[in-house]
């Protein structure tokens, strides 16, 4: 007994005042095996929902690092019409393929609803209608079921994505995260602990490859189609800025790389200059990525660690990834990368960060709301 109250006599991190055992061990279900087991997060299934952009993605994931199923509905498709997602149709389509996905990921699974010990779910950051959707489906299921209800932040569940492949992976170590709403590069100190080094200024680099594919008639999705042409170009055929942040040699800025290219283009325009889209693609890339090099091995150096990760959609950019694993096998750094389908949005990555926070005791309420701004490391 501590402080009058009583810590569960399994050690788990919840602390109860009436009982001897935690509620996870005792309330609502039997002193079994089981129940032991899944409180000392030894065989713990999550069903977990990803909603917060364009893809409706829900996954059923074992002790946050073996995944029975992963079945993400894209609606790109939808979008491309429009040159970028459309917040009120990704809300529209979430609701009505949520339900289809979720009885997906527990068919694939071979799972029932009975066999899942949590439900959790993505609340933020992301658009606020489409992470309603999901949040609203774990709530429902958590409610019917008496399943524990596990909110989980999006930019932790791409960190997380490295768990998953990366079996011996443990923190401490240095991650950076670039997806298409943000840049940062963090040290995840323990399980559900980061501390932010850098972020971006303006732009996050994933909107910044989007921007610039619009403005050299690729279209959207923007990443992955700079990512292809720019294998045709010469990386070297244009200089473009690489920005540093006078105050801080972590924080990024690409507002001003995306500016480049569009006077690039202007000033080849108005001097009847041919522009050869592979090239300024493959320039535009080799700046993004000479800049999240630099910075990360920085971090990692100022740190003094030796393990280094990568999340988020940018994170599956072939020019990225190779000129990461050079300078990290050149430096004896060990350097870990989710295949390319878990670097982009989908809900396996949701689970193996909701297992953690399963183990830490984190558990909310049927008052779980989206939060679109939620900061890194922010608890609601
Ligand atoms: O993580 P994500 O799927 O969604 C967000 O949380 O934002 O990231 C999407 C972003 C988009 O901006 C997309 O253009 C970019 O990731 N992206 C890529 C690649 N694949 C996706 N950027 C560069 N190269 C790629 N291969
Ligand atoms: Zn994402």
């Amino acid at each position: 007994m501590v402080d009058g109250k009583f810590i569960c006599r399994l050690q788990c991190p919840h602390i109860w005042d009436r009982y001897e055992l935690c509620q996870e061990c005792f309330g609502g279900k039997d002193r079994d095996m089981q129940t032991v087991e899944t409180c000392r997060g030894e065989n713990v299934t999550i069903l977990a929902i990803e909603s917060s952009c364009d893809e409706t993605a829900v996954a059923v994931v074992r002790n946050g690092r073996e995944v029975l199923s992963n079945i993400i509905s894209s609606q790109i498709d939808l979008h491309t019409l429009y040159g970028g997602v459309v917040p009120e149709i990704a809300s529209r389509k979430h609701i009505e393929r949520i339900d289809q996905v979720i009885a997906e990921a527990l068919k694939t699974a071979d799972r029932k609803l009975k066999d899942m010990d949590a439900v959790a779910v993505t609340y933020g950051p992301g658009l606020v209608g489409a992470l309603l959707v999901g949040v609203s489906a774990a709530k429902a299921i958590s409610f019917a079921s008496g399943l524990p209800l596990i909110g989980v932040h999006h930019i932790e569940g791409h960190i997380s994505a490295n768990y998953i492949e990366n079996k011996e992976l443990e923190p401490p170590f240095v991650c950076l995260v670039v997806s298409g709403g943000h840049s940062h590069l963090v040290v995840v100190k323990d399980y559900g602990t980061y501390e932010i080094l850098g972020r971006t200024r303006d732009d996050a680099a994933g909107e910044a490859f989007d921007k610039v594919a619009r403005a050299i008639g690729l279209g959207y999705p923007g990443g992955p189609k700079i990512d292809r042409v720019s294998r045709e170009g010469n990386p070297d055929a244009v200089r473009f800025p690489r920005a540093k942040v006078a105050d801080s040699v972590y924080d990024f800025s690409f507002s001003g790389l995306k500016s480049a290219v569009l006077n690039y283009l202007n000033s080849c325009e108005m001097k009847g200059l041919p522009i050869c889209q592979a090239d300024v693609a493959a320039s535009f890339q080799k700046a993004v990525v000479d800049v999240l090099v630099e910075h990360s091995m920085q971090a990692v150096e100022m740190c003094g660690m030796r393990k280094f990760a990568i999340a988020g959609g940018v994170a599956s950019n072939t020019a990225l990834r190779s000129a990461l694993e050079k300078e990290c096998k050149e430096r004896g750094i060990a350097f870990y990368h989710p295949s390319p389908v878990l670097c982009t949005d989908n809900a396996a990555m949701i689970g193996a960060a909701a297992y953690y926070e399963y183990r830490n005791g984190v558990r909310h309420g049927y008052d779980l709301n989206a939060v679109p701004n939620l900061r890194l490391g922010q608890r609601m």
